[in-house]
């Protein structure tokens, strides 16, 4: 199993009242999945995605991820394992101010031992094109509207070849092409075996996935296979 959650709980204990985020959530998701998390505002799916990628730490219960044990692990070990592992796509997820988006992109990558860099550098411009950023791969992000910052970051992500895609509602701020786009590449990568776990409002996004999860209130309230799995590539809109 890829991902393997047991019983977690995760309370924030801030200046204010502490809040419960999740409340025992256990959920497996094997090798080359797809998954949606849907849920209304505030009822944790953030939350579930910093665990997942190990961001955040649980409060209480066991995370295996890749058949181990995270409480195992140190910070070090965590940030290696996520480094080699896992891709984020995050709203959040700034780009450096100075840098080429090239440069950010192939960010990434410095840190992976034994890099073939031709076959790095020809993933990066592939990606670039498909995301319609060829033309600005030398523009540093401030010259780029808030939709390529975000398709660069999304390149950014991709990169490494991650096993696991953690995606925080990764059509979020794209017009409906752009946010086609990025689910068509998103399946591309499921197909060619990438486990994905995606956060969205949207239910004919959440379509794209295989599996739909809805939280409510930090818990699992259901959980199930999609019987007419959309093809982004056929649009978004039925
Ligand atoms: N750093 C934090 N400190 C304190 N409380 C937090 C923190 N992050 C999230 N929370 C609280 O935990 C709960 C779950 O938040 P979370 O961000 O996981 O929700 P979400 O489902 O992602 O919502 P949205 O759809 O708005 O992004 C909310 O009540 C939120 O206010
Ligand atoms: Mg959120």
């Amino acid at each position: 199993m890829l991902i393997k959650l047991e019983n977690i709980t995760k309370n924030y204990l801030d200046d204010g009242e502490p809040t419960t985020a999740l409340r025992g959530v256990s959920l497996n998701v094997a090798e080359g999945e797809f998954v949606a998390i849907m849920g209304a505002s505030g009822s944790g799916k953030s939350t579930l995605m910093h665990i997942i990628g190990f961001l955040d730490k649980k409060t209480s219960g066991q995370y295996f991820f890749d058949n181990e044990d995270m409480g195992d692990f140190d910070d070090a070990k965590l940030a290696e394992i996520r480094n080699q592992k896992i891709g984020f796509i995050f709203q959040a997820y700034n780009l450096l101010a100075r840098t080429s988006i090239i440069d950010n992109v192939l960010l990434p990558t410095i840190y992976t031992p034994h890099l073939d860099k031709a076959a790095v550098e020809k993933r990066a411009y592939e990606l670039l094109g498909r995301l319609k950023l060829s033309h600005r791969i030398n523009f540093p992000p401030n010259q780029l509207s808030g939709g390529e910052q975000q398709r660069a970051a999304i390149v950014r992500a991709l990169i490494n070849n991650p096993r696991l895609v953690l995606a925080d509602e990764p059509t979020g701020n794209l017009d409906s092409k752009s946010g086609q786009e990025v689910m068509e590449i998103l399946q591309s990568l499921n197909d060619e075996g990438h486990a994905i776990v995606m956060v969205t409002h949207e239910k004919d996004v959440a379509e794209c996935a295989k599996r739909i999860i809805t939280l409510r209130d930090g818990v699992i309230i259901s959980d199930e296979l999609v019987a007419n799995r959309r093809q982004a590539k056929d649009g978004l809109i039925r």
